[in-house]
Formats: C-alpha cells, sequence, structure tokens
C-alpha cells in the first residue's frame, strides 16, 4: 500500500479556485467571452519560469498534430493548454488535485479547447490507463512530492507508447540538503522529496528509459527568482497568482526558494528521455 499523501493533496486544494479566476479577470476588466492564453498566464503556469520555459521546452519536445500526449501532474493546465496551442497534439491532463482538475476543464472550455484538451483526477502513482497509451508525456515541476521516484517513473513509463518521448522539468536538490521552508510546492519538508541530479538521472534509467538529452537550467531559475525579497507586512499581491492555489504566503515561498536556489539547496533541469522502441 502506498504512503498517505492526504496532506499533499490538502495543500493543493483551494476553495472555489474557477470562481477566483472568473473573478480576478472580471477585475482586470477582461471580456469572458474572449480569454486567451496569455490572459490566464499569470495563474496557470505554476513552474519556474513559467510561460518562457513551456515555450521553450514545447521545442524540445517535438511533439507533433498527429500525437495524444499525457501531462503528469497537470496542475491547472496551463502547460496543458499551451502543449496543445502550439501543437495541435491532443493533450490530457492528470492531476491529483480535485479542485485544480474541476478548475482545468472549466478553463479549457472557457477558452474553447475541450476538444483537444481534457483532465482526470488521480495520482501519478496509479494512472488510469492502459500500457503503451500516450505517444509522449510531459510533466513539469511535480517531481517534488513524490516520494518514491521509481514507483512514478515507471508508472509513466508504463502508459508511454514504445519510442515515445517523455519531458521532465524538474526540481532537483543539489550539495546542500537543509533546506528553507515553505517553498511554492511544500509548506514543509514532510511534502518535499528531492533528489540530487545524478540520483534522479539514475532513477530516470532504471524505469527503463534512455535519457536523449539532459540540461540544467539552475542559473536560469537563479536569475528568475533573484529578485524575490523577504516579504515585510502585509502581503501586496496581484489580481492573479498563483498565490490562488497555494496560499498568501507566496512571497515567503518566492523568497525561501530564491535561497535555496543561491545556496546550492535546490537545482533544476530539463530531460527528454525515451522509451526504447
Ligand atoms: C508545482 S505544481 C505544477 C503544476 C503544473 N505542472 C504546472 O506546471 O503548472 C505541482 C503539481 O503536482 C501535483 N501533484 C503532486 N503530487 C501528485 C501526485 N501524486 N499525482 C498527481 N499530481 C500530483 C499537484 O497537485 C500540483 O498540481
Amino acid at each position: 500500500m502506498g504512503k498517505d499523501i492526504t496532506h499533499i493533496h490538502g495543500y493543493y486544494s483551494p476553495d472555489d479556485l474557477y470562481g477566483k479566476i472568473i473573478d480576478g479577470l472580471g477585475k482586470l476588466g477582461k471580456d469572458l467571452s474572449k480569454i486567451t492564453l496569455d490572459d490566464l498566464q499569470p495563474v496557470d503556469e505554476f513552474h519556474i519560469r513559467g510561460d518562457t520555459a513551456t515555450k521553450e521546452l514545447i521545442k524540445l519536445a517535438e511533439f507533433t498534430e498527429d500525437m495524444h500526449i499525457l501531462d503528469v501532474g497537470c496542475g491547472i493546465g496551463g502547460s496543458t493548454r499551451r502543449l496543445s496551442h502550439e501543437t495541435g497534439c491532443r493533450v490530457t491532463g492528470i492531476d491529483l488535485s480535485d479542485e485544480y482538475i474541476d478548475t482545468a476543464a472549466n478553463l479549457t472550455e472557457l477558452l474553447n479547447m475541450q476538444d483537444k484538451v481534457n483532465f482526470e483526477a488521480c495520482s501519478a502513482l496509479g494512472l488510469p490507463f492502459e500500457d503503451n497509451s500516450f505517444d509522449g508525456v510531459w510533466s513539469l515541476q511535480m517531481n517534488m512530492n513524490i516520494e518514491d521516484k521509481l514507483a512514478w517513473l515507471k508508472e509513466t513509463y508504463r502508459v508511454l507508447k514504445p519510442g515515445g518521448r517523455a519531458i521532465f522539468y524538474e526540481v532537483c536538490g543539489n550539495k546542500n540538503t537543509d533546506l528553507h521552508f515553505p517553498v511554492p510546492w511544500a509548506q514543509d519538508s514532510s511534502m518535499s522529496f528531492l533528489l540530487p541530479q545524478q540520483s534522479f538521472r539514475e532513477a530516470i534509467s532504471s524505469a527503463g528509459f534512455d535519457i536523449k538529452v539532459w540540461n540544467d537550467k539552475t542559473d536560469l531559475a537563479q536569475k528568475a527568482f533573484s529578485g524575490a525579497t523577504k516579504p515585510v507586512g502585509e502581503p501586496s499581491l496581484p489580481i492573479l497568482g498563483v498565490y490562488l492555489l497555494v496560499g498568501e504566503d507566496i512571497q515567503s515561498k518566492a523568497y525561501n526558494l530564491h535561497l535555496n536556489l543561491d545556496e546550492e539547496c535546490v537545482s533544476l533541469i530539463e530531460t527528454v528521455a525515451v522509451k526504447p522502441a
């Protein structure tokens, strides 16, 4: 039996998330019948370097229109929709959070993309799909919450077709293990499981994948968070932001991520791993 992950599910379970986003779009003066991917970008791309990283990963992935891709740990589906929009491929997103999945589905209907993009709530450790179901896998910054990396990677491998490419854009550990908490993916250490890059590579290979690309993106992450400052007093938050997903202490989380990057506690990688044909 798997470990209890109720606390991780609870962390990613805000109330009425879709309602709050719609409210925010209204406050920003947006016409709901003309919402674009860019309008949602401040809130729906919950990973380091947001849509800039998503666009780089789309190029790296080389997914094409005829493909059906699985987004593992899709959040509220920002990069899921962008991937489909830019390539024409069909994408199924899964996430542990029911609230995120409901929001992802509602936002996708708002953008009228439901023919190509759909969602299902489940754990990445038990995917409700047959073996060899997907042409590609896309997984952005979810591994941090997964203790049993090999179980997750094997499950991902199982549903990917032979010859298929898996894109992982992931936070790893680094030389120092004493992280500052909270961070965007975890309120405390009970939710955060980071492997140093070399161990993460070994886990991907042990699951059966061939690693074709391995890029260390830590310097870009450091630059992205270099301006994060220690919050003082009441938080000053934008109308739309990822704080709607994980709480108003987001500025402390961003500041701690900045410290963790600069003090070599965390690193960031992108990789392309292929299931042998
Ligand atoms: C930092 S967010 C990234 C979301 C999304 N990939 C993005 O880039 O916008 C991490 C996501 O992993 C999901 N997650 C954590 N543990 C999971 C699990 N066992 N199965 C599926 N999703 C999980 C969380 O619910 C959350 O949506």
